[in-house]
């Protein structure tokens, strides 16, 4: 049976029903309230050029158009959700010239998107869990290298993952997967251990690694960025339904370039 690939998540993620749902969040949801009190607490200036990495349909990007940042570019690897991003940039009056700049791009392989090497960014996002969607630790450390080599020193990088031990009922269940991969049970679709591959009505096809809390400090330690915050969403503030509704807890990370 064939690995999960970033070939299998691309294709995912340009399905007609992860199409809707993200483009439905783009349009209807716009940024969860703690997304805005950390990008406001750790992106202060609105002149910087912020780079938002698996920016989907714009529902990040848009969402800081409407803060007041005026140099964004959003890529993705996934067309049809950049397609849909530069469709909702129209329609708000954020596309042009001097609006957001929306490009097709792998975050592994930035190298061969000259326009985001074209400017080092002041700040990059990647939200939602984008980042834990890319199958394979070296593969993600390798988007991690490339967002440092497109960014200044000093420059913010904020993102999400999702524990896979923050409640007593997900560590009995990982222990048990951790038997399945001991005894070589596991599902051999899965590249690592803590991978998870599922499908929800309504979103489509999933697929994302949850790591544990020492993993993201070793990948950041190994990768240029300094660790400066994390914390729950919940520690961070009470989110609405519709925010609940959309995405379950998650962990909120900023590092800092060195
Ligand atoms: C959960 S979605 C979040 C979309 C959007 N940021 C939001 O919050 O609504 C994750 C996004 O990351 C993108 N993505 C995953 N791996 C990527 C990669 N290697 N390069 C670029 N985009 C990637 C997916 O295509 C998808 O649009």
């Amino acid at each position: 049976m064939k690995k999960i690939s970033s070939d299998t998540v691309r294709a995912d993620f340009n399905d007609l029903l992860a199409v809707v749902h993200y483009t439905r969040a783009a349009h209807e949801l716009g940024l969860w309230k703690s997304e805005r009190i950390l990008i406001e607490r750790f992106f202060p200036d609105l002149s910087v050029p912020l780079l938002e990495a698996g920016c989907g349909a714009g529902r990040v990007t848009l969402g800081l158009w409407e803060l007041g940042y005026r140099q964004l570019t959003g890529f993705d690897f996934a067309e049809e959700l950049v397609d849909q991003a530069q469709s909702l940039a129209i329609e708000r009056q954020a596309a042009g010239p001097a609006g957001i700049r929306f490009l097709h791009a792998d975050a592994t392989a930035l190298d061969k998107c000259p326009q985001i090497s074209d400017l080092p960014f002041g700040g990059a996002l990647f939200m939602f869990n984008g980042l834990m969607q890319i199958p394979g630790r070296e593969r993600r450390r390798t988007a991690l290298c490339e967002l440092h080599r497109v960014c200044r020193p000093g420059a913010p990088l904020l993102f999400t993952t999702h524990d896979r031990d923050s409640t007593p009922t997900e560590r009995a269940l990982w222990r048990l997967e951790a038997l399945r991969w001991e005894r070589g049970e596991q599902d051999p679709k899965l590249v690592e251990f803590g991978d998870r591959y599922f499908e929800e009505a309504g979103t489509g096809r999933t697929f994302m690694h949850l790591p544990d809390r020492a993993e993201i400090l070793a990948d950041l330690a190994a990768t240029g960025w300094s660790h400066e915050f994390d914390a729950m969403r919940t520690e961070i503030t009470k989110e609405p339904r519709a925010v609940l509704d959309f995405s379950d807890e998650c962990r909120f990370w900023v590092a800092r370039k060195i």
